[in-house]
C-alpha cells in the first residue's frame, strides 16, 4: 500500500474504546523488545511515530493507528515481560484476550520472533491460541539483519519446526533496519485486508 496519511487515533485498555469506524484490523503480537512498534515503523515508511525503545515494555496500551482511512494496524504490548508486576501482566493478559477473542474486524495477526533465537514458548502458546481462534496468522522472523544470510534457512527451518507451522509461506524474514520483507508483509496484510 502507498502510504501517505497514517495518525494514531487511539489507545485503548478495553472494548468500549476501540475505534467504531470498521475499517479491518491487523494486530501485532510478539514479545516485550521484539520490534512489533518498528514494524509498524517500517510499514509506514516512519522512523518514529509507533513509539520504540531498547527497554522492553514500552508499548502499554493497544494502539490504534489509522492507515490512509483504509486499516488499522494494532500495536500491542508484548508479552513475557519479566519486569512488569504479576497484576500487570494479568491486566496485559486479559487486554489482550478480550481483544483477540471479540473484535469482529480483526482479520489477522502478525507474530513477530526474534530471528536470533528459537522461537520462545510464548512464541509458539500466542501461535497456538490465535490458531485455535481461527484468526489468520503471519510469523515474521525479524531483526534479520543481526543474522548471517548462511544461517538463514537453518533459522526458518527452526521456527516451522517449533511452532509447527505448516505453509511456509505464513512464515517471513524481516529487518526494520534494512527493511527486507516490507513488501511480502505488506502483500500479506492487504490479502487479509478484504476477507
Ligand atoms: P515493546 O513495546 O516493549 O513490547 O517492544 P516492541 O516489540 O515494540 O519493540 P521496539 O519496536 O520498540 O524495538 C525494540 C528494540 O529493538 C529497539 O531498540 C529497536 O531499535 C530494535 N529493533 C527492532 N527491530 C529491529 C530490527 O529489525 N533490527 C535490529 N537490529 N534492531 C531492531
Ligand atoms: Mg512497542
Amino acid at each position: 500500500m502507498q502510504v501517505n496519511n497514517v495518525s494514531m487515533n487511539l489507545s485503548a485498555v478495553s472494548s468500549k474504546q476501540y475505534p467504531d469506524d470498521g475499517y479491518p484490523e491487523i494486530a501485532l503480537l510478539g514479545r516485550s523488545n521484539v520490534g512489533k512498534s518498528s514494524l509498524i515503523n517500517t510499514l509506514i515508511n516512519r522512523k518514529s511515530f509507533a513509539r520504540t525503545s531498547s527497554t522492553p515494555g514500552k508499548t502499554q496500551t493497544l494502539n490504534f493507528y489509522n492507515i490512509e482511512d483504509q486499516l488499522y494496524l494494532v500495536d500491542v504490548p508484548g508479552y513475557g515481560f519479566a519486569k512488569v508486576s504479576k497484576k500487570q501482566r494479568e491486566e496485559f493478559g486479559a487486554m489482550i484476550e478480550e481483544y483477540l477473542t471479540t473484535r469482529k474486524v480483526l482479520k489477522g495477526v502478525i507474530i513477530l520472533t526474534d530471528g536470533r533465537h528459537a522461537p520462545s514458548d510464548d512464541d509458539v502458546s500466542m501461535y497456538q491460541y490465535v490458531s485455535y481462534y481461527h484468526i489468520p496468522t503471519l510469523i515474521v522472523s525479524t531483526k534479520m539483519d543481526k543474522v548471517k544470510k548462511n544461517q538463514w534457512n537453518k533459522s526458518s527451518s527452526q521456527i516451522l519446526k517449533t511452532m509447527q507451522i505448516n505453509q511456509t509461506d505464513d512464515l517471513q524474514m524481516f529487518s526494520a533496519e534494512t527493511k527486507y520483507g516490507k513488501d511480502q508483509v505488506w502483500d500479506w496484510i492487504e490479502s487479509k485486508m478484504s476477507n
